[in-house]
């Protein structure tokens, strides 16, 4: 069976490019396979934070992934830093982790600049540690936005090299991405990417917005010039939500080019604002109820953590012994 693995950051509420490029991917690799989601609190360390909010944080995305359709039932969900396996793996594969790829990585290179003080060794090491995510459950599939395509590349060069140097170990995983909503613009600045830290206010939707607020903020949704509802590279805007559209009802983008063709811009951006806020809305509801209890999210996380750590041990087993670290088995 396909094993799918995947991470994400406690950081910030989710919004809509974290929903549509990579949630409800999620959500459909429990019928597809064996899927292992991850809430990664050791990455967020990597850039200031408050470790006063950082458990609330994980219990927030926790409760946002179960509202979105995560059955722990159907799927393994954990907190990475129940799993010390991750953090020992990061440092076992290191001696297969070039430095040099590690200084052209571009997330790097952005949420450096954007430091205001320190710049930790942990923000470089960011992408082993991801990759250490993967190949410590031998996962076949890594759903992400497209965004991470340069840390998937880099987790598949780890482990070819590691495998070269140390025997066939790990296994090679293969990203997959969204083929509509891998990349979720700000509604605002279309040519920058939805992002926690990076975007507007106005052009970030969040997963847990009131519905009127999510109908304000596409409402007021910078177009471009012209009326037709058609993408193209010099209609950011429209080429935006018309991928939202296409990526909430699950279509191609034609159909909804199709379906709004010469209708002009007004009443498509009505259309999208009522959509997305149908569509999030039950997704609020049911975080409401979830948030009530605390300790019930907290019980599943370690519960979950249990399954992640039979599956991961026997992996890092396998690494020690191939590498010669510690005692013949
Ligand atoms: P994070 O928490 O920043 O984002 C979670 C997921 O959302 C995707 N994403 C987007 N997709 C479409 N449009 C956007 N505007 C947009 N913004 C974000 C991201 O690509 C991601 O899939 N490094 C990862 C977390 C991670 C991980 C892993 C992922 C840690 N270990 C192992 C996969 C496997 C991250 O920062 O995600």
């Amino acid at each position: 069976m396909t094993r799918i693995f995947s991470g994400i950051q406690p950081t910030g509420r989710k919004h809509l490019g974290n929903y549509l490029g990579a949630i409800v991917h999620y959500v459909a690799g429990q019928d597809r396979g064996e899927g292992i989601y991850c809430v990664v609190d050791l990455h967020a360390t990597t850039v200031h934070y408050e470790p006063a909010g950082l458990r609330e944080s994980v219990n927030d995305t926790t409760a946002t992934l179960l509202a979105a359709g995560l059955d722990p039932e159907r799927c393994v969900l954990f907190r990475q830093s129940d799993v010390q396996e991750h953090t020992e793996l990061t440092w076992l594969i290191s001696s297969a982790t070039s430095y040099g790829d590690l200084t052209r990585m571009h997330q790097f290179k952005d949420k450096s600049g954007k430091q205001r003080d320190l710049v930790t060794a942990g923000l470089f090491y960011y992408p082993v540690l991801m990759a250490a995510d993967v190949l410590a459950y031998r996962a076949n599939e890594v759903p992400v936005g497209d965004d991470q395509r340069q840390h998937v590349e880099l987790m598949r060069d780890i482990a070819e090299r590691f495998n070269a140097r140390f025997g066939e170990v790990l296994v090679v995983p293969e990203g997959r991405y969204a083929a509509v909503g891998a990349r979720i613009m700000d509604l605002q600045v279309p040519t920058d990417k939805m992002s926690t830290t990076g975007g507007t206010p106005q052009g970030t939707v969040h997963v847990l917005d009131p519905p009127e607020a999510i109908a304000k903020k596409f409402r007021s949704a910078v177009t471009d010039s012209g009326s037709q509802v058609v993408r193209g590279p010099d209609k950011p805007g429209i080429t935006n939500l018309i991928d939202i559209l296409a990526a909430v009802r699950g279509v191609a983008p034609e159909a909804v080019e199709a379906e709004f063709d010469g209708g002009g811009y007004g009443a498509f951006k009505q259309a999208v604002a009522d959509e997305v806020a149908e569509y999030l809305a039950p997704v609020r509801e049911r975080y409401a109820e979830l948030s009530k209890d605390p300790a019930e999210v907290e019980r599943l996380l370690r519960a979950g953590a249990e399954k992640a750590r039979a599956i991961a041990q026997p992996v890092l087993a396998d690494v020690r012994e191939a590498m010669g670290v510690g005692p013949r088995r």
